[in-house]
């Protein structure tokens, strides 16, 4: 693996069991049981590699770039990364290559244009 290559949750979990400000820290006033977060946090999984969180959709086209890298500049070039679905730079991909036309990519972006930062109004 190399060094710039970002593991995803597997770093996090590290991260966060190491962390003395947690539910199970020196400095926490909760008792060991009422950490079930931490005490059943999954740890070992080979899942866990360049697992990230799923974003919202929500105002999407309004916070380029994209990705936990910010490795796509436009949701075109997200979709393109989806409808190639590429091998993972280290785990394994969930993806598979969608095969959308040209016109099929543009609705997408087009609907995930119309995702306004607001909930519509009651
Ligand atoms: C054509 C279908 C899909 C579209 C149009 C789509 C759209 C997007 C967009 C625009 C982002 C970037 C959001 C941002 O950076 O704020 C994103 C990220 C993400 N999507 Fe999707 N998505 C699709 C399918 C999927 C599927 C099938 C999965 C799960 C298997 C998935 C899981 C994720 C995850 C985990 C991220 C964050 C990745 C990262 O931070 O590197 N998406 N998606």
């Amino acid at each position: 693996m190399s060094a710039d290559v970002d593991s995803g949750r597997r770093a996090a979990v590290e991260q966060l069991a190491s962390d003395p400000f947690n539910c199970l820290g020196p400095f926490s006033d909760a008792k060991p049981a009422q950490c079930a977060d931490l005490n059943f946090m999954e740890t070992t999984s080979p899942d866990l590699f360049g697992a990230f969180r799923s974003p919202s959709l929500r105002g999407v086209a309004q916070r380029p770039p994209y990705m936990h890298a910010g490795q796509f500049a436009t949701l075109h070039a997200v979709i393109d990364h989806y409808n190639n679905a590429p091998i993972a730079s280290f785990g394994r991909s969930e993806l598979k290559p969608l095969q959308l036309s040209d016109q099929q990519i543009a609705d997408i972006e087009s609907f995930l244009a119309t995702l306004n930062p607001s909930p519509p109004a009651p």
